[in-house]
């Protein structure tokens, strides 16, 4: 059985707060919902971008990868590449009393220990086994059918092409791969990302926006060569410690060095962005303790992945996967390969060139000189370098030279077999996916930092994740406090500091408000300001209060804000 270790935070708690402070509610409510699309309202939506920023300075800045944004909307033949078209399907069973769809494994998750990894048979089998009946009205459940979770239309009004939203942003890194390689000038390993909405028809979203039709990921795809097994940067975290759940064996906490010795994770690049993944959780706010990594089981991995952790942590709804961190090999590009005739791989220089009996591609300059001039020399090295395994000596060849289309006629070139200096080998790269979905993580922060103090509730957002920075108050809203507290207000703001001015209430009542929106710091102008020019800055967390110059309440703002100063170290 799975662990029982369960937090006792009531989702609806969650939900009413998020609602009340405007952080995510339901969409289209005034039409009567539409199930599995939500709203980020105010602070919400800033949160979510901070959360993107946090994982773009790691992903981008820290590791060096390059960020792409692609369409949304992506034709058929990507995805009958992709296997989404024939694999990407859960198993749907429908009321024959009330027509409610539900997911056949979801139905069956308190009874079986793994149901998302049983066929189709054994569903049906476990729920005939367990009586299992329809959720909302007790009705009597149709036999599991596969349904594709991938939205189709129609790409142009009449007469179209068929097209489908990306379940996924992944293949655009993938059907990208050669000007991406040529971009990280051809050398492995490097890391492409991409941020943006992913849409599955899920077949009964639930758990708010924990499961929903149109989500936000942040996914990264990291190319490299298998046969190199030493990750850069591996070393410098390999004493770190991760909770692991293997398949096959019981939870523990494991450094990376011996989790990659012992075999129980794969390789180093896959362990690195293990704790990568980590690392940024725990920064957005996440509590260590409640998170743990969970091998797939063979039964369980996505058509494509050859290993897969999902990162899952404890929340109110029991353990939810919030990143999964795949190693898919080389069946994306391999597939993408096969599919267009696209040519994704990599050239892998050996140490030293190696003398070996080849097939090779030998270009006839006499023939190449006159039809392509400028251009013959570099198009004779393309083809000396191409494989020729299945070549057909009798259609032209083409090739892509910097983006353009060349076809080169046969009589530029002849097939020859010889022993010949070999500088190096095509491979198609492999590569380790970490896929992070933004709105479990968002669920998370708010679950994980989600205090109460009798009716008293905190937020206890990092500072890098709250969307509002600073409350700023004038303890009166007259004698010429809101004046001094709204030219505070303003010039954080152009600072890019996200503020709240309030001015009514009391300021307790204003106080509460600010903690209840995670809020880190409130700035209050009192009736002294206007003697000593001092204001007070108040901590969220621990309530203390220090009153700071108003000529250094720029520096110090800023400082806090980015947690280059702590509070308990303002002078
Ligand atoms: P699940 O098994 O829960 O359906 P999955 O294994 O299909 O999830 P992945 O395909 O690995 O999920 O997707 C990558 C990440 O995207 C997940 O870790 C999750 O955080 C997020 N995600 C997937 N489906 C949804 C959804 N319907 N709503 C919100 N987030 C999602
Ligand atoms: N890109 C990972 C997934 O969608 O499963």
């Amino acid at each position: 059985m799975k662990p029982c270790y369960r937090d006792t935070m009531d989702p609806n708690i969650i939900l009413g707060l998020a609602k009340r402070r405007g952080f995510f509610f339901p969409s289209f409510e005034i039409y009567g919902g539409m199930a599995g699309l939500y709203d980020y309202g105010p602070l919400g939506s800033t949160m979510k971008t901070n959360i993107e920023s946090l994982w773009r300075n790691n992903y981008v800045m820290r590791e060096g990868m390059s960020e792409i944004f692609s369409p949304i909307i992506s034709p058929e033949d990507v995805f009958r590449a992709s296997g989404h078209l024939s694999e990407f399907t859960d198993f749907s069973v429908q009321c024959q009393k009330c027509n409610q769809a539900f997911r056949a494994d979801h139905l069956l998750e308190e009874v079986e220990d793994n149901p998302d990894a049983m066929s189709q048979d054994e569903l049906q089998e476990a729920m005939v086994k367990h009586g299992i009946k329809c959720p909302s009205c007790k009705g009597g459940l149709s036999e599991p059918v596969s349904v594709n979770l991938m939205f189709k239309t129609m790409v142009g009004p009449i007469g179209g092409r068929d097209g489908y939203m990306r379940p996924e942003t992944a293949q655009a890194m993938f059907f990208n791969f050669h000007l991406l390689y040529k971009f990280n000038r051809e050398k492995l390993p490097f890391g492409i990302v991409q941020l943006g909405k992913g849409f599955r028809n899920e077949i009964s979203p639930r758990q708010s926006i924990t499961r929903v039709r149109e989500f936000n990921m942040m996914e990264a795809e990291v190319f490299f060569d298998p046969s190199n097994k030493v990750w850069p940067g591996f070393d410098e975290v390999s004493s770190k410690t991760l909770r692991l759940l293997p398949d096959g064996a019981d939870e523990q906490d494991i450094t990376l060095r011996d989790a990659v010795d012992k075999g129980i994770i794969a390789n180093e690049p896959l362990a690195y962005f293990m704790h990568l993944t980590q690392h940024i959780l725990t920064s957005a706010g996440l509590d260590s303790k409640k998170l743990r990594f969970r091998q797939h089981l063979k039964t369980e991995m996505a058509h494509y992945a050859e290993d897969c952790w999902d990162c899952e942590a404890m929340t109110g709804y029991g353990w939810l996967e919030l990143v999964g961190i795949a190693d898919r090999g080389c069946y994306d590009l391999q597939s993408h390969i096969d599919e267009s005739g696209a040519e994704l791989t990599a050239f892998i220089r050996f140490p030293e060139p190696i003398e070996m009996e080849a097939t090779i591609i030998v270009p006839n300059l006499s023939a190449l000189g006159p039809l392509f001039k400028g251009k013959a020399g570099a198009i004779a090295t393309k083809l000396s370098e191409m494989p020729c395994d299945g070549l057909d000596t009798a259609i032209p060849i083409v090739l892509d030279m910097d983006g353009e289309e060349v076809s080169i006629p046969p009589e530029c070139f002849t097939i020859s077999q010889e022993k010949k200096k070999v500088s190096g080998k095509r491979i198609v790269p492999h590569v380790i996916e970490p896929s992070y979905g933004l709105d479990r993580i968002f669920y998370t922060v708010m679950d994980h930092n989600y205090k109460e103090d009798g009716e008293y509730v905190t937020l206890g957002l990092p500072v890098t994740i709250a969307p509002i920075k600073f409350g700023v108050f004038p303890l009166m809203s007259k004698d010429g406090l809101d004046d001094m507290a709204s030219d505070i207000d303003k010039k954080l703001r152009q600072k890019g500091l996200l503020t709240y001015y309030d001015g009514s209430g009391t300021i307790g009542r204003r106080y509460a408000r600010m903690d209840e929106a995670g809020t880190p710091f409130c700035i209050t102008v009192d009736y002294e300001t206007k003697e000593d020019g001092c204001v007070t800055i108040r901590d969220r967390d621990t309530k203390d209060q220090k009153r700071v110059k108003m000529d250094d309440l720029e520096r110090i703002a800023i400082s806090l804000a980015d947690s280059s100063l702590a509070f308990e170290a303002i002078g």
